[in-house]
């Protein structure tokens, strides 16, 4: 595409050396719509509560006087509330060493495919999933390869197994629950997998070298009480790195935080890459003043999975165009619905109308909502029914 072209496309001047790969390249990003009811980004729907807003504002007062300085670059105290949080999550001990923060785990991600990537590298996801990961492809130079998934949105392991074996990727992204799925990962498949990639080769890397196996569980927290996860296996595969988020259960995405759980193997290389002070002091001070009130922060979770069990119900009893609604199986804050939606453009369209708005995301037919308080989920209903009924009459 010429530089005239892109300057059309998406208004970048004409003049400017913008990578010739990036030209007619739009920014990353769901709508950002001044809408009464948001179920578009998966948040978590409940504000921080007045006494954790309180303390939030307290830390960052006690930090002000010193913002003269760089913060501590290894954020170690934000480090040791990870392994608390975690240890109190999901039953597992993880030393400093282990852990490593960034802002938000999209940053993670990205320093994931920096240190790992780049050019004559693959990184291998199973479709449908996240549409950010073949954004950090692109900008790192790595080539994104994926595997299909089953039918039913789980991992079709063997073929995942095959395309590791065919593109010898130095990254394997799972992702549990997956996004826009909410599948979750089964323990027994990601079992395979990680044996797969412990003798698996890299393509255009030294012998001996085996690809990361990256889960990203931004939404573990909605799974179902006493699902396992892929943080119990860290002590058993060197190669295994575990991406966490403040963003989603936790009800702080405004914030930025992300964190990972590896090896200390994995946690030496991504500080290669990492900017020197890439999280602010502000940043550290706020996210361990949420740390303190952790029960709190995380109080809505229970609320949060009823209200997703009670939405996927209901959601199965709406019919389209005579045929029942299908609901993918989910362990997360969203759903994706429909299956056999002819026309989601102007499903989104009305629902907007009527002050909601979902997203448009995942494989043709299907559209995926996010759950939200009480009253916005019963508005959501309201609107969903009205909207069907209108669409389905052309
Ligand atoms: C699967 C998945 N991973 C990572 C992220 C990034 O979240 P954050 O950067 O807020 O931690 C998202 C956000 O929607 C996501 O859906």
């Amino acid at each position: 595409m010429s530089a005239t072209s892109a300057a059309e496309s998406n208004a970048i001047p004409a003049y400017l050396p913008l990578r010739n790969d990036l030209i007619g390249e739009e920014p990353y990003g769901a709508p950002q719509l001044d809408v009464p009811i948001c179920l578009n980004v998966n948040e978590n729907p409940y504000a921080p509560e007045p006494a954790v807003v309180e303390t939030i504002a307290q830390r960052v007062k006690e930090i002000a006087p010193t913002l003269n300085r760089y913060p501590d670059r290894e954020h170690i105290e934000l480090r040791k509330a990870f392994s608390k949080y975690l240890e109190r999550e999901s039953g597992v001990r993880l030393d400093v060493d282990q852990l490593w923060g960034a802002n938000g785990s999209n940053e993670i991600m990205l320093q994931l495919f920096q240190a790992f990537g780049g050019p004559g590298r693959t990184a291998l996801g199973c479709d449908p999933t996240y549409s950010m990961y073949p954004e950090y492809a692109r900008d790192t130079f790595t080539t994104w390869k994926l595997a299909h998934r089953n039918a039913d949105f789980t991992l079709d392991v063997d073929a995942t197994i095959k395309a590791i074996e065919e593109v010898k990727p130095a990254m394997i992204v799972l992702t549990s629950p997956n996004n826009p799925t909410g599948t979750p990962l089964k323990p027994e498949d990601l079992k395979r997998v990680l044996e797969a990639a412990r003798t698996a080769e890299v393509a255009g890397a030294a012998e001996g070298v085996h690809p990361v196996v990256v889960v990203d569980e931004a939404y573990i927290e909605f799974r179902d009480p006493g699902t396992p996860t892929a943080l119990e296996l860290i002590g058993e595969y060197e190669n295994l790195a575990v991406s966490r988020t403040m963003s989603k259960a936790f009800a702080f995405a405004g914030a930025r935080v992300g964190y990972m759980a590896a090896s200390k193997g994995i946690i030496d290389c991504v500080r290669i890459v990492r900017m020197p002070y890439h999280l602010s002091a502000v940043t550290q001070a706020a996210a361990l003043a949420a740390f303190e009130h952790t029960d709190e922060q995380l109080s809505r979770v229970n609320h949060l999975r009823e209200t997703r069990n009670a939405t996927a119900a209901w959601l199965k009893q709406q019919t389209y165009k005579g045929q029942p609604l299908e609901v993918a199986e989910t362990q997360s804050n969203f759903i994706l619905f429909g299956g056999h939606f002819d026309d989601r453009d102007r499903i989104f369209d009305e629902l907007l109308k009527r002050g909601v708005l979902i997203r448009v995301v995942g494989p043709e037919g299907w559209m995926r909502v996010c759950m939200g308080t009480d009253e916005e989920m019963a508005r959501f209903r309201e609107a969903l029914v009205e909207t069907l009924r209108i669409v389905e009459k052309g």
